[in-house]
């Protein structure tokens, strides 16, 4: 049977996922000055839901509210948030989240040196480097982790997997890509640790090999997990393709059910678009559309090739007919959706019904082209407060509110 759009996938802890189409995680900077859920959350997920989707993944949820990626970040880390972690929150917005009936994994993460310096002026790292091409009025240096923060680390990740599950959400998904904490365990650019915890492949990668068998324990057999890697860093000395090869196979050793492959840092952020760099670009030009469409479809072949779970591959696929050949030539089994669905969010119902063939790619028009992030995350933040989604905002207010935005949450936030 030819594997379609809406074709279910099983995945290896015996969960079913209803389609191949996800969004993907999207920060969305909805929180209350405690880090916890609110209801514009619930509205915005209750969006996504019914939009068709199979699986839905939120916005990175911090798991230590000392490192936020955003002020406005949801945090899970036991820490005096009043009431429990805001689990009534949590499951208010689990619930709203799965109305469709879809799956709705929350990303749980760690930004490591990527927190910006107006909520973290002193960010912990794998070691002492510093992020390059940013000031540190942007982001502080970060000083290294010390090795019983790092077993800190492991066990954090761990519990908040399992308020997770409490709270109703049906799976997780490790972020270990765009140069956050576990991505920098892996790049030997970042990582210069010469105890257990870096050196050759298998030190840097022990720390997300960890995270994830402690998730497991945490979360039990049946609960799907997943992982967010880099195909690659595409910096030079950085994580490199060979390296996810291999990584991929041992992510497979420890049992998670869905690998979704992105690429990039705050250094090259090539899951953007940006233009390939370092030495895993130097590749011939694509010869297909959906190649050319897809920022990593070229690295998924072989990746899906080394991996015993489904793999997901996001950036990029826009058009219907790309995600179809990606699909019937065996190259990925779920196509990831970023920011079209910051818009369109029942893009993925009109995908499937046949309605629609092509999502608008809104990034090829904000101008400048800087502007596209502010853009797409005020889109959020106005279908979470109950708004229309406004199409025709120009990039510099969206850059200026934006800002404004963060400036405000960051004041607002109590209890860290
Ligand atoms: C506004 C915005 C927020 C994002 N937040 C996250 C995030 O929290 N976690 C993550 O893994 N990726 C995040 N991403 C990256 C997307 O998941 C995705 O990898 C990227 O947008 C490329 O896919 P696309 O071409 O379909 O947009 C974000 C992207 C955008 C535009």
């Amino acid at each position: 049977m030819t594997t379609t759009l809406a074709s279910p996938l099983a995945l290896p802890c015996g969960a079913t996922i209803p389609n191949r189409l996800c969004k993907a995680a999207l920060t969305e900077g909805l929180a209350d000055p405690l880090n916890r859920a609110t209801e514009r959350h619930e509205r915005l997920y209750r969006a996504w839901s019914q939009g068709g989707a199979g699986l839905v993944i939120t916005g990175n949820v911090q798991i230590d509210r000392r490192y936020l990626e955003r002020p406005g970040n949801v945090v899970i880390d036991g820490a005096a948030t009043g009431d429990d972690d805001g689990l009534e929150a949590l499951r208010r917005y689990a619930a709203a989240g799965t109305v469709g009936g879809n799956h709705l994994w929350m990303q749980l993460n760690h930004p490591g040196r990527q927190t910006p310096t107006h909520v973290c002026p002193e960010p912990v790292a794998p070691s002492a480097v510093p992020l390059l091409n940013h000031s540190a009025a942007q982001f502080a240096p970060p000083r290294a982790l010390r090795e019983d923060e790092i077993e800190d680390v492991i066990r954090r990740w761990a519990r908040a997997a399992g308020v997770a599950r409490e709270a109703g959400f049906t799976g997780i998904q490790v972020h270990a890509a765009h140069g956050y904490l576990l991505s920098q365990f892996l790049s030997p650019v970042a990582n210069r640790r010469t105890d257990g915890w870096g050196g050759g492949l298998a030190e840097r990668a022990r720390l997300l090999r960890e995270v994830v068998r402690a998730c497991r324990r945490a979360v039990g057999a049946g609960f799907p997990i997943g992982v967010k890697l880099n195909s690659s860093d595409f910096q030079q000395g950085g994580f490199s393709a060979d390296d996810c090869l291999q990584v991929v196979r041992w992510l497979g050793e420890d049992g998670v059910d869905l690998l979704e492959l992105s690429g990039g840092s705050y250094e090259s952020p090539t899951m953007m678009g940006a233009k390939l760099r370092g030495p895993d670009a130097e590749r011939p030009a694509a010869e297909s559309t959906r190649r050319r469409e897809a920022y990593f479809l070229e690295y998924a072949a072989a990746m899906r090739g080394a991996a015993a779970m489904p793999v997901m591959v996001t950036g990029g696929f826009r058009t219907r007919a790309a995600m179809d050949e990606a699909l019937s030539a065996g190259e990925l089994d779920m196509v990831g959706l970023g920011r079209p669905m910051c818009v369109d969010t029942d893009l993925p119902r009109r995908l499937l019904s046949g309605e629609c063939a092509q999502a608008v790619a809104y990034e090829r028009d904000i101008d400048p082209p800087k502007a596209g992030l502010a853009w797409f995350c005020l889109q959020l933040i106005r279908i979470g407060d109950g708004l229309e989604p406004d199409r025709g905002l120009d990039g510099a207010t969206a850059m200026a509110r934006y800002a404004e935005n963060e400036a405000r949450t960051a004041r607002g936030l109590v209890g860290r």
